[in-house]
Protein backbone atom coordinates (compact mmCIF):
# COMPACT_ATOMS: atom_id res chain seq x y z
CA UNK A 1 0.00 0.00 0.00
CA UNK A 2 1.10 3.87 -0.74
CA UNK A 3 -0.35 5.57 1.99
CA UNK A 4 1.51 6.79 5.47
CA UNK A 5 -0.19 4.70 7.68
CA UNK A 6 0.81 1.61 5.98
CA UNK A 7 4.28 3.03 5.39
CA UNK A 8 4.72 3.55 9.08
CA UNK A 9 3.37 0.07 9.81
CA UNK A 10 5.97 -1.59 7.66
CA UNK A 11 8.36 0.91 9.32
CA UNK A 12 7.83 -0.30 12.67
CA UNK A 13 6.96 -3.79 12.25
CA UNK A 14 9.54 -5.32 14.47
CA UNK A 15 7.84 -3.08 16.96
CA UNK A 16 4.88 -5.51 16.39
CA UNK A 17 4.47 -9.00 18.64
CA UNK A 18 2.68 -12.31 17.72
CA UNK A 19 1.28 -13.76 20.34
CA UNK A 20 3.47 -16.72 20.09
CA UNK A 21 6.60 -13.77 20.66
CA UNK A 22 4.71 -12.43 23.81
CA UNK A 23 4.85 -16.57 25.19
CA UNK A 24 8.54 -17.02 24.83
CA UNK A 25 8.58 -13.67 26.39
CA UNK A 26 7.04 -14.54 29.44
CA UNK A 27 8.78 -18.07 29.55
CA UNK A 28 12.02 -16.24 29.23
CA UNK A 29 11.30 -14.10 32.45
CA UNK A 30 9.71 -16.86 34.31
CA UNK A 31 13.27 -18.31 34.03
CA UNK A 32 14.16 -14.76 35.42
CA UNK A 33 12.16 -15.11 38.20
CA UNK A 34 13.84 -18.80 38.71
CA UNK A 35 17.62 -17.51 38.26
CA UNK A 36 16.92 -14.67 40.82
CA UNK A 37 15.37 -16.85 43.57
CA UNK A 38 18.13 -19.57 43.95
CA UNK A 39 20.98 -19.14 46.31
CA UNK A 40 23.44 -20.27 43.92
CA UNK A 41 22.36 -18.07 40.58
CA UNK A 42 20.65 -15.10 42.55
CA UNK A 43 24.28 -13.11 42.74
CA UNK A 44 24.66 -13.22 38.73
CA UNK A 45 20.39 -12.98 38.19
CA UNK A 46 19.71 -9.78 36.19
CA UNK A 47 15.92 -9.75 37.62
CA UNK A 48 16.86 -9.34 41.49
CA UNK A 49 14.14 -11.24 43.13
CA UNK A 50 14.69 -8.76 46.23
CA UNK A 51 13.04 -10.01 49.47
CA UNK A 52 11.28 -7.39 51.42
CA UNK A 53 10.19 -8.94 54.68
CA UNK A 54 6.38 -8.45 53.94
CA UNK A 55 5.17 -10.96 55.38
CA UNK A 56 1.19 -10.82 54.48
CA UNK A 57 -1.53 -8.12 52.78
CA UNK A 58 -3.35 -5.89 55.43
CA UNK A 59 -5.66 -8.16 57.99
CA UNK A 60 -7.91 -5.62 58.87
CA UNK A 61 -6.18 -5.34 62.32
CA UNK A 62 -4.34 -2.43 61.34
CA UNK A 63 -4.55 0.80 63.18
CA UNK A 64 -2.96 4.02 64.45
CA UNK A 65 -1.34 7.61 63.25
CA UNK A 66 1.35 7.30 60.66
CA UNK A 67 3.52 9.12 58.79
CA UNK A 68 4.51 7.94 55.24
CA UNK A 69 7.26 9.33 52.95
CA UNK A 70 6.90 8.68 49.21
CA UNK A 71 9.97 9.27 47.23
CA UNK A 72 10.98 8.01 43.66
CA UNK A 73 8.23 7.86 41.35
CA UNK A 74 6.64 11.60 40.00
CA UNK A 75 6.14 13.08 42.76
CA UNK A 76 7.90 13.52 46.09
CA UNK A 77 5.00 13.30 48.55
CA UNK A 78 4.61 13.05 52.27
CA UNK A 79 1.11 12.11 53.97
CA UNK A 80 -0.44 11.94 57.51
CA UNK A 81 -2.62 8.37 57.69
CA UNK A 82 -5.06 7.60 60.20
CA UNK A 83 -6.01 4.05 60.25
CA UNK A 84 -8.82 3.56 63.15
CA UNK A 85 -11.69 0.72 64.09
CA UNK A 86 -14.82 2.19 64.65
CA UNK A 87 -17.48 -0.06 63.42
CA UNK A 88 -14.80 -0.69 60.63
CA UNK A 89 -11.77 -0.25 59.92
CA UNK A 90 -10.89 3.21 57.76
CA UNK A 91 -8.30 5.30 56.44
CA UNK A 92 -7.72 8.90 56.46
CA UNK A 93 -5.19 10.75 54.64
CA UNK A 94 -3.92 13.82 54.10
CA UNK A 95 -0.54 14.55 51.83
CA UNK A 96 1.49 17.13 50.64
CA UNK A 97 3.64 17.37 47.32
CA UNK A 98 7.24 18.60 47.78
CA UNK A 99 9.99 19.65 44.80
CA UNK A 100 12.57 18.09 44.24
CA UNK A 101 14.95 20.00 42.09
CA UNK A 102 17.30 18.28 39.66
CA UNK A 103 20.06 19.69 41.13
CA UNK A 104 19.19 17.78 44.56
CA UNK A 105 18.42 14.27 42.79
CA UNK A 106 21.91 15.18 40.77
CA UNK A 107 23.83 15.99 43.89
CA UNK A 108 25.09 14.38 46.80
CA UNK A 109 22.88 12.18 49.36
CA UNK A 110 23.85 14.57 52.55
CA UNK A 111 22.01 17.26 50.41
CA UNK A 112 18.58 14.79 49.02
CA UNK A 113 18.59 13.58 52.87
CA UNK A 114 18.66 17.20 54.55
CA UNK A 115 15.94 18.25 52.00
CA UNK A 116 13.85 15.25 52.47
CA UNK A 117 14.03 15.98 56.43
CA UNK A 118 13.52 19.37 56.07
CA UNK A 119 9.97 18.84 54.08
CA UNK A 120 9.15 16.20 56.80
CA UNK A 121 9.72 18.91 59.52
CA UNK A 122 7.42 21.41 57.70
CA UNK A 123 4.77 18.84 56.73
CA UNK A 124 5.02 17.98 60.72
CA UNK A 125 5.31 21.86 61.43
CA UNK A 126 2.03 22.61 59.39
CA UNK A 127 -0.19 19.37 60.94
CA UNK A 128 1.34 20.68 64.28
CA UNK A 129 2.42 17.27 65.05
CA UNK A 130 6.16 18.54 65.08
CA UNK A 131 5.97 17.17 69.31
CA UNK A 132 4.28 13.54 68.64
CA UNK A 133 7.07 10.86 67.62
CA UNK A 134 4.84 9.10 64.59
CA UNK A 135 6.34 5.97 62.98
CA UNK A 136 7.17 6.61 59.72
CA UNK A 137 6.78 4.38 56.68
CA UNK A 138 9.05 5.18 53.76
CA UNK A 139 7.92 4.20 50.12
CA UNK A 140 11.20 4.11 48.50
CA UNK A 141 10.77 2.99 44.83
CA UNK A 142 14.37 2.13 44.41
CA UNK A 143 16.03 -1.78 43.94
CA UNK A 144 16.95 -1.80 48.23
CA UNK A 145 18.79 -4.72 49.80
CA UNK A 146 16.74 -5.66 53.05
CA UNK A 147 17.84 -7.81 56.05
CA UNK A 148 14.46 -6.53 58.13
CA UNK A 149 11.89 -3.96 57.00
CA UNK A 150 13.49 -0.73 58.63
CA UNK A 151 16.89 -1.44 56.51
CA UNK A 152 17.34 -0.96 53.00
CA UNK A 153 20.26 -0.94 50.83
CA UNK A 154 20.12 0.87 48.19
CA UNK A 155 21.49 -1.39 45.42
CA UNK A 156 21.79 0.96 42.22
CA UNK A 157 19.37 3.87 41.56
CA UNK A 158 17.08 3.93 38.81
CA UNK A 159 14.86 6.75 36.24
CA UNK A 160 16.06 10.35 36.98
CA UNK A 161 18.01 9.64 40.21
CA UNK A 162 21.89 9.65 40.28
CA UNK A 163 22.51 11.13 43.95
CA UNK A 164 26.03 10.23 45.27
CA UNK A 165 27.04 8.55 48.22
CA UNK A 166 23.81 6.23 48.47
CA UNK A 167 24.37 3.57 46.44
CA UNK A 168 25.58 0.64 48.74
CA UNK A 169 23.83 2.55 52.17
CA UNK A 170 21.09 2.08 54.07
CA UNK A 171 18.64 4.55 53.64
CA UNK A 172 17.50 4.59 56.85
CA UNK A 173 20.33 5.58 58.38
CA UNK A 174 20.95 8.52 56.31
CA UNK A 175 17.27 9.80 56.69
CA UNK A 176 18.03 9.27 60.59
CA UNK A 177 21.33 11.19 60.17
CA UNK A 178 19.98 14.26 58.54
CA UNK A 179 16.79 14.51 61.16
CA UNK A 180 18.90 14.16 63.99
CA UNK A 181 21.22 16.72 62.89
CA UNK A 182 18.25 19.22 62.72
CA UNK A 183 17.37 18.05 66.08
CA UNK A 184 14.03 20.09 65.60
CA UNK A 185 11.39 16.77 65.94
CA UNK A 186 11.93 13.29 66.31
CA UNK A 187 10.71 10.04 63.63
CA UNK A 188 10.73 6.89 64.75
CA UNK A 189 11.23 4.96 60.76
CA UNK A 190 9.50 1.56 60.80
CA UNK A 191 9.33 0.32 57.53
CA UNK A 192 11.10 1.04 54.27
CA UNK A 193 9.14 -0.60 51.47
CA UNK A 194 9.14 0.05 47.25
CA UNK A 195 6.16 1.12 45.55
CA UNK A 196 4.86 -2.33 43.99
CA UNK A 197 5.04 -3.20 47.32
CA UNK A 198 2.59 -0.13 48.89
CA UNK A 199 0.55 -0.31 45.75
CA UNK A 200 -0.50 -4.12 46.54
CA UNK A 201 -1.39 -3.39 50.16
CA UNK A 202 -3.09 -0.47 49.50
CA UNK A 203 -4.92 -2.94 46.97
CA UNK A 204 -4.68 -5.27 49.49
CA UNK A 205 -6.62 -3.71 52.28
CA UNK A 206 -9.73 -3.77 49.50
CA UNK A 207 -9.39 -7.00 48.41
CA UNK A 208 -8.20 -10.13 50.36
CA UNK A 209 -6.63 -11.70 46.99
CA UNK A 210 -3.99 -8.96 46.24
CA UNK A 211 -0.90 -10.91 45.51
CA UNK A 212 0.58 -8.53 42.69
CA UNK A 213 1.48 -5.40 42.77
CA UNK A 214 2.69 -3.63 39.45
CA UNK A 215 3.95 0.02 38.80
CA UNK A 216 3.51 1.20 35.13
CA UNK A 217 4.57 4.67 35.79
CA UNK A 218 8.42 6.82 35.22
CA UNK A 219 9.81 3.31 35.78
CA UNK A 220 7.86 -0.18 35.92
CA UNK A 221 8.36 -2.72 38.39
CA UNK A 222 6.07 -6.01 40.44
CA UNK A 223 6.14 -7.33 43.43
CA UNK A 224 4.24 -10.67 44.22
CA UNK A 225 3.51 -12.86 47.41
CA UNK A 226 5.91 -15.59 47.12
CA UNK A 227 6.27 -19.66 48.99
CA UNK A 228 8.85 -18.83 51.58
CA UNK A 229 10.38 -22.39 50.52
CA UNK A 230 11.32 -21.32 47.21
CA UNK A 231 13.16 -18.01 48.72
CA UNK A 232 16.52 -19.75 49.50
CA UNK A 233 17.97 -16.18 50.63
CA UNK A 234 15.47 -16.20 53.25
CA UNK A 235 15.42 -18.62 56.37
CA UNK A 236 12.12 -20.32 57.20
CA UNK A 237 9.80 -22.53 55.10
CA UNK A 238 6.60 -21.41 56.31
CA UNK A 239 4.12 -19.25 54.83
CA UNK A 240 5.16 -16.72 52.36
CA UNK A 241 6.97 -12.92 51.26
CA UNK A 242 6.33 -10.28 49.25
CA UNK A 243 9.35 -10.43 46.29
CA UNK A 244 10.05 -7.15 44.64
CA UNK A 245 11.34 -8.21 41.28
CA UNK A 246 12.42 -4.93 40.10
CA UNK A 247 11.58 -6.14 36.69
CA UNK A 248 12.65 -3.24 35.11
CA UNK A 249 16.33 -4.73 34.91
CA UNK A 250 14.98 -7.73 32.61
CA UNK A 251 16.92 -7.75 29.61
CA UNK A 252 20.26 -6.59 31.23
CA UNK A 253 22.23 -9.76 30.18
CA UNK A 254 21.37 -9.71 26.60
CA UNK A 255 18.12 -11.68 26.83
CA UNK A 256 15.38 -9.00 24.58
CA UNK A 257 18.36 -8.74 22.02
CA UNK A 258 16.04 -10.04 19.76
CA UNK A 259 13.23 -7.64 20.04
CA UNK A 260 15.24 -4.37 20.69
CA UNK A 261 14.97 -2.02 17.85
CA UNK A 262 17.36 0.98 17.25
CA UNK A 263 15.35 3.67 18.80
CA UNK A 264 15.87 1.37 22.04
CA UNK A 265 19.65 0.80 21.65
CA UNK A 266 19.52 5.33 21.52
CA UNK A 267 17.42 5.96 24.07
CA UNK A 268 19.52 3.48 26.58
CA UNK A 269 22.78 5.26 25.09
CA UNK A 270 21.70 8.77 26.17
CA UNK A 271 20.30 7.48 29.98
CA UNK A 272 21.42 8.16 33.22
CA UNK A 273 22.09 4.30 33.65
CA UNK A 274 23.27 2.98 30.04
CA UNK A 275 23.20 -0.75 30.00
CA UNK A 276 20.94 -1.00 33.13
CA UNK A 277 17.30 -0.79 33.56
CA UNK A 278 16.57 -2.32 29.43
CA UNK A 279 13.04 -3.61 29.65
CA UNK A 280 12.15 -0.70 31.59
CA UNK A 281 13.70 1.73 29.15
CA UNK A 282 11.22 -0.20 26.40
CA UNK A 283 8.06 0.23 28.37
CA UNK A 284 7.86 3.03 30.75
CA UNK A 285 6.63 6.47 30.82
CA UNK A 286 9.80 8.42 31.65
CA UNK A 287 11.22 6.92 27.79
CA UNK A 288 8.12 6.15 25.72
CA UNK A 289 7.76 10.10 25.04
CA UNK A 290 11.28 9.85 23.75
CA UNK A 291 11.18 6.53 21.83
CA UNK A 292 8.31 8.58 19.45
CA UNK A 293 10.45 11.12 18.99
CA UNK A 294 13.42 9.08 17.81
CA UNK A 295 11.27 7.29 15.55
CA UNK A 296 9.60 10.65 13.99
CA UNK A 297 13.02 12.04 13.42
CA UNK A 298 13.94 9.04 11.97
CA UNK A 299 11.02 8.77 9.54
CA UNK A 300 11.01 12.49 8.64
CA UNK A 301 14.86 12.40 7.67
CA UNK A 302 13.59 9.72 5.28
CA UNK A 303 10.69 12.17 3.89
CA UNK A 304 8.06 9.53 5.46
CA UNK A 305 6.85 12.57 7.84
CA UNK A 306 6.28 16.30 7.22
CA UNK A 307 7.90 16.36 4.03
CA UNK A 308 10.97 16.02 5.51
CA UNK A 309 10.99 19.23 7.33
CA UNK A 310 13.15 18.75 10.56
CA UNK A 311 13.03 21.37 13.21
CA UNK A 312 15.53 22.26 16.43
CA UNK A 313 12.43 21.63 18.66
CA UNK A 314 11.79 17.91 16.86
CA UNK A 315 15.27 17.08 17.39
CA UNK A 316 15.40 18.48 21.22
CA UNK A 317 15.68 15.76 23.68
CA UNK A 318 12.47 15.25 25.77
CA UNK A 319 10.73 17.81 23.33
CA UNK A 320 7.85 14.83 23.24
CA UNK A 321 6.80 13.51 26.55
CA UNK A 322 4.87 10.50 27.35
CA UNK A 323 2.01 12.75 28.11
CA UNK A 324 1.63 14.20 24.66
CA UNK A 325 1.16 10.15 23.73
CA UNK A 326 -1.74 9.94 25.41
CA UNK A 327 -3.45 13.34 24.18
CA UNK A 328 -2.53 12.18 20.80
CA UNK A 329 -4.13 8.55 21.23
CA UNK A 330 -7.42 10.01 22.93
CA UNK A 331 -10.64 8.61 20.44
CA UNK A 332 -12.26 11.50 20.07
CA UNK A 333 -9.58 14.55 20.24
CA UNK A 334 -6.42 12.73 19.76
CA UNK A 335 -6.03 14.21 15.77
CA UNK A 336 -6.48 17.38 17.05
CA UNK A 337 -4.04 17.31 19.71
CA UNK A 338 -1.72 16.42 17.07
CA UNK A 339 -2.15 18.70 15.28
CA UNK A 340 -1.29 20.84 18.34
CA UNK A 341 1.82 19.09 19.77
CA UNK A 342 3.32 19.13 16.23
CA UNK A 343 2.58 22.53 15.36
CA UNK A 344 4.27 23.41 18.24
CA UNK A 345 7.79 21.46 17.35
CA UNK A 346 7.13 23.56 14.17
CA UNK A 347 7.05 20.63 11.85
CA UNK A 348 3.67 22.25 10.08
CA UNK A 349 2.02 18.59 10.18
CA UNK A 350 -0.72 17.80 7.43
CA UNK A 351 -3.17 15.51 8.31
CA UNK A 352 -1.89 12.75 6.92
CA UNK A 353 1.01 13.39 9.24
CA UNK A 354 -1.03 13.32 12.09
CA UNK A 355 -2.92 10.38 11.37
CA UNK A 356 0.80 8.53 11.19
CA UNK A 357 2.36 10.38 14.11
CA UNK A 358 -1.35 8.77 15.91
CA UNK A 359 -0.11 5.76 14.01
CA UNK A 360 2.98 5.42 15.90
CA UNK A 361 2.27 6.86 19.06
CA UNK A 362 -0.44 3.48 19.18
CA UNK A 363 2.36 0.77 18.31
CA UNK A 364 4.70 1.98 20.78
CA UNK A 365 1.96 2.23 23.90
CA UNK A 366 0.79 -1.48 22.31
CA UNK A 367 4.20 -2.39 22.69
CA UNK A 368 4.66 -1.77 26.16
CA UNK A 369 1.25 -2.87 27.34
CA UNK A 370 2.00 -6.09 25.39
CA UNK A 371 5.60 -6.40 27.35
CA UNK A 372 3.79 -5.74 30.60
CA UNK A 373 1.41 -8.64 29.92
CA UNK A 374 4.31 -11.04 28.68
CA UNK A 375 6.11 -10.61 32.16
CA UNK A 376 3.07 -10.02 34.33
CA UNK A 377 1.68 -13.43 32.84
CA UNK A 378 5.15 -15.59 34.00
CA UNK A 379 4.60 -14.13 37.51
CA UNK A 380 0.92 -15.09 37.31
CA UNK A 381 1.84 -18.56 35.80
CA UNK A 382 4.34 -18.87 38.93
CA UNK A 383 1.49 -18.13 41.53
CA UNK A 384 -0.78 -20.56 39.78
CA UNK A 385 2.32 -23.52 39.98
CA UNK A 386 3.04 -22.59 43.30
CA UNK A 387 -0.96 -23.04 44.63
CA UNK A 388 -1.03 -25.94 42.25
CA UNK A 389 -4.47 -25.46 41.21
CA UNK A 390 -5.73 -25.64 37.83
CA UNK A 391 -7.70 -22.36 37.76
CA UNK A 392 -6.02 -19.17 39.65
CA UNK A 393 -8.26 -16.21 40.74
CA UNK A 394 -6.29 -13.61 41.96
CA UNK A 395 -5.90 -9.62 42.32
CA UNK A 396 -3.35 -7.64 40.60
CA UNK A 397 -2.90 -4.01 42.45
CA UNK A 398 -1.94 -1.42 39.62
CA UNK A 399 -0.61 2.15 39.69
CA UNK A 400 1.47 4.81 38.26
CA UNK A 401 0.78 7.50 35.85
CA UNK A 402 1.23 5.62 32.53
CA UNK A 403 -1.22 3.00 33.40
CA UNK A 404 -3.69 5.89 34.86
CA UNK A 405 -3.27 8.83 32.40
CA UNK A 406 -3.31 6.66 29.08
CA UNK A 407 -6.35 6.55 27.45
CA UNK A 408 -6.09 2.94 26.06
CA UNK A 409 -3.24 2.04 28.13
CA UNK A 410 -5.22 -0.16 30.77
CA UNK A 411 -7.60 -1.89 28.54
CA UNK A 412 -5.00 -3.17 26.12
CA UNK A 413 -3.24 -4.64 28.94
CA UNK A 414 -6.44 -6.78 30.62
CA UNK A 415 -7.03 -7.86 26.96
CA UNK A 416 -3.49 -8.86 26.50
CA UNK A 417 -2.88 -10.50 29.94
CA UNK A 418 -6.21 -12.55 29.76
CA UNK A 419 -5.16 -14.22 26.17
CA UNK A 420 -1.77 -14.69 27.27
CA UNK A 421 -2.88 -16.64 31.00
CA UNK A 422 -6.32 -18.10 30.23
CA UNK A 423 -6.07 -20.32 32.74
CA UNK A 424 -5.96 -17.11 35.29
CA UNK A 425 -8.79 -14.57 36.35
CA UNK A 426 -7.82 -11.71 37.16
CA UNK A 427 -8.92 -8.87 38.95
CA UNK A 428 -7.05 -5.48 37.86
CA UNK A 429 -7.62 -3.03 40.92
CA UNK A 430 -6.46 0.14 40.37
CA UNK A 431 -4.73 1.88 43.40
CA UNK A 432 -6.88 5.07 44.00
CA UNK A 433 -4.43 6.26 47.00
CA UNK A 434 -1.32 5.51 45.81
CA UNK A 435 1.33 3.66 47.71
CA UNK A 436 1.50 5.67 50.71
CA UNK A 437 -1.48 4.35 52.45
CA UNK A 438 0.09 0.76 52.02
CA UNK A 439 3.35 1.52 53.13
CA UNK A 440 1.23 2.78 56.52
CA UNK A 441 -0.55 -0.20 56.60
CA UNK A 442 3.26 -2.11 56.89
CA UNK A 443 4.17 0.39 59.63
CA UNK A 444 1.21 -0.12 61.20
CA UNK A 445 2.16 -3.71 60.90
CA UNK A 446 5.68 -3.40 61.95
CA UNK A 447 4.86 -1.05 64.97
CA UNK A 448 2.57 -3.67 66.49
CA UNK A 449 5.40 -6.12 66.31
CA UNK A 450 7.85 -3.56 67.79
CA UNK A 451 5.55 -3.02 70.53
CA UNK A 452 5.19 -7.01 71.21
CA UNK A 453 8.44 -7.18 71.70
CA UNK A 454 9.14 -4.26 74.14
CA UNK A 455 6.30 -5.52 76.05
C1 LIG B 1 12.19 1.52 38.94
C2 LIG B 1 12.74 1.15 40.31
C3 LIG B 1 11.74 0.27 41.05
C4 LIG B 1 10.39 0.95 41.09
C5 LIG B 1 9.93 1.29 39.68
C6 LIG B 1 8.59 2.02 39.65
O1 LIG B 1 12.11 0.37 38.17
O2 LIG B 1 13.98 0.49 40.17
O3 LIG B 1 12.19 0.01 42.37
O4 LIG B 1 9.45 0.11 41.70
O5 LIG B 1 10.90 2.10 39.05
O6 LIG B 1 8.65 3.22 40.33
Amino acid sequence: CSDTFCHTEKYLYSMRFSDETLRDIKSRFRLELDKGLGRDTNATATVKMLPTFVRSIPDGSEKGDFIALDLGGSNFRILRVKVSHEKKQTVQMESQIYETPEDIIHGSGTRLFDHVAECLGDFMEKHKIKDKKLPVGFTFSFPCAHTKLDEAVLLTWTKRFKTSGVEGMDVVKLLNKAIKKRGDYEADIMAVVNDTVGTMMTCGFDDQRCEVGIIIGTGTNACYMEELRHIDLVEGDEGRMCINTEWGAFGDDGSLEDIRTEYDREIDRGSLNPGKQLFEKMVSGMYMGELVRLILVKMAKEGLLFEGRITPELLTRGKFETKHLSAIEKTKEGLTKAKEILTRLGVEPSMDDCIAVQHVCAIVSFRSANLIAATLGGILNRLKDNKNVPRLRTTVGIDGSLYKMHPQYSRRLHKTVRRLVPECDVRFLLSESGSGKGAALVTAWAYRLADQTRQ
